[in-house]
């Protein structure tokens, strides 16, 4: 099998509704002949889901080595690099005992559950010369890729404002699709997941903010609970969030997300530039909208994605939409794993840890990320706006104060 470099050969650490799609996107690269990476372990605390993950990779070719425990994963020598798909509270402590052991890590999103915990890993990854990233797989995604561009492009003027709405049912928050993604019951755990909308959801939106317009520097929130009027349990975690994003030079963005809205899915985003206002008719990628210009022109916008696609110098697309590391046309864009981004994080972080290179996504960057999200946590403790600086800094972390308890970092 063709490949730009030897298959880095991996330890999955983690087999349940991500892990899963994560050995999917493995396997849908190496039948479209990228095989930059080797899953050659995996890891997870229950036989069955290893089982499933095992039998998937067999498919194609040696069946991986298996382990209940991560630590005995990290301690395989045939494992250069780990993927850690775990809850996120775990996160931060399977990381520093991956990098311990000397292996690369990729880690899915968030990096970490709060500051103070992105901040060990920053400083352990700092320590060695290996390769920390984070599979954000939004950004990755084709026609979020491309929007980017277009704004770096001044297609549609200088920007004002964007507006996001994120409307879902309870049951389940994530779609269920091909692979088998209902949330686990640990999203509704703030000490598991963070919150939510605030960082389960919310570092997804955290990531395409500052990917699209740069550093976000304030942040206002209101959390809320909306299902509580009907039933107290349904969800712990706050399923109601508002929040107001400032960049430098003016730029607002505002969202508002809820999980628990019965009979009324909707999710849609508008971005005002002075030349264009753009739509799109999903949360999570720019799709089915229109671009209106100011000279009363309209053009359809999955037309301008797909031309910025095509237009992509060959250099700079084998750098942002690698060939094989995702798939175009799909209208699967949910649930295909390549399509979804995850194959595009996945060849990144293969790339980085054979070149020596920094990753995308490094601790540094991801760590920022979870930082405005903690920041809505901050901004609803205090009841004001805050800066994102001081939630980096540690000046501010009341609001993270449970959570740091709940992984030992009171
Ligand atoms: N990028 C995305 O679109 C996306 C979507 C869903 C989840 N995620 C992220 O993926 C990560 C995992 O989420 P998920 O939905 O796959 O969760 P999940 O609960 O479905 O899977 C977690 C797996 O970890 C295993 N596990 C838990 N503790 C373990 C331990 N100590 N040792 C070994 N195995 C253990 C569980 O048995 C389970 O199979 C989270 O960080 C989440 O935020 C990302």
């Amino acid at each position: 099998m063709l490949s730009e470099f030897k298959p880095l050969r991996v330890g999955l650490v983690g087999c349940g509704g991500m892990g899963i799609r994560h050995a999917r996107a493995v396997s849908g690269m190496r039948a479209r002949g990228c095989a930059v990476v080797e899953i050659v372990a995996i890891c997870d605390a229950e036989e069955g889901r290893r089982e499933v993950v095992a039998g998937l990779i067999a498919k194609d070719g040696r069946r991986p080595a298996e382990y209940a425990d991560p630590a005995a994963l990290f301690a395989d020598p045939n494992v250069e690099a780990v993927d850690i798909v775990l809850p996120t509270s775990l996160h931060h402590v399977m990381i520093l005992e991956a990098l311990a052991a000397g292996k690369h890590v990729l880690v899915e999103k968030p990096l970490a559950l709060t500051v103070a915990a992105c901040d060990l890993i920053v400083e352990a990854a700092g320590s060695t010369n290996l390769v920390v990233a984070v599979a954000e797989n939004y950004r990755r995604i084709a026609s979020n890729r491309a929007v980017a561009g277009l704004i770096r492009e001044g297609a549609f003027g200088p920007l004002d404002a964007m507006y996001a709405r994120n409307f879902a049912s309870p049951e389940p928050p994530v779609k269920a699709g091909e692979c088998p993604v209902a949330a686990p019951p640990w999203y509704r755990d703030r000490r598991s997941a963070g919150g939510y909308h605030v960082l389960e959801i919310g570092v997804h939106e955290a990531d395409l903010q500052h990917f699209w317009f740069g550093p976000v520097r304030s942040v206002e929130a209101r959390i809320g609970f909306f299902s509580r009027k009907r039933d107290n349990q349904a969800f712990p975690s706050e399923d109601l969030l508002t929040a107001s994003f400032g960049f430098d030079g003016g730029f607002t963005s505002h969202i508002d997300f809820c999980s628990t809205i019965r009979g009324y899915e909707t999710a849609d985003r508008l971005l005002i530039g002075r030349e264009a206002v753009v739509s799109s008719n999903a949360w999570h990628a720019w799709q089915g909208g229109e671009v209106r210009f100011e000279d009363g022109r309209r053009e359809a916008l999955d037309r301008m994605i797909a031309t910025w696609i095509d237009q992509l110098a060959p250099e700079h697309r084998a750098q942002v939409l690698p060939h094989g590391a995702w798939i175009e046309d799909s209208e699967a864009l949910a649930t295909e794993p390549l399509t979804y981004g995850v194959g595009l994080a996945i060849h990144d972080f293969a790339r980085a840890a054979r070149s020596g290179t920094q990753p995308e996504i490094n601790a540094e960057q991801a760590r920022r990320a979870v930082a405005t999200c903690c920041a809505m946590l901050e901004s609803a403790e205090l009841g004001t706006r805050v800066d994102v600086d001081d939630v980096l800094s540690g000046a501010l972390r009341a609001g993270q104060a449970p959570l740091n308890q709940a992984i030992g970092l009171a």
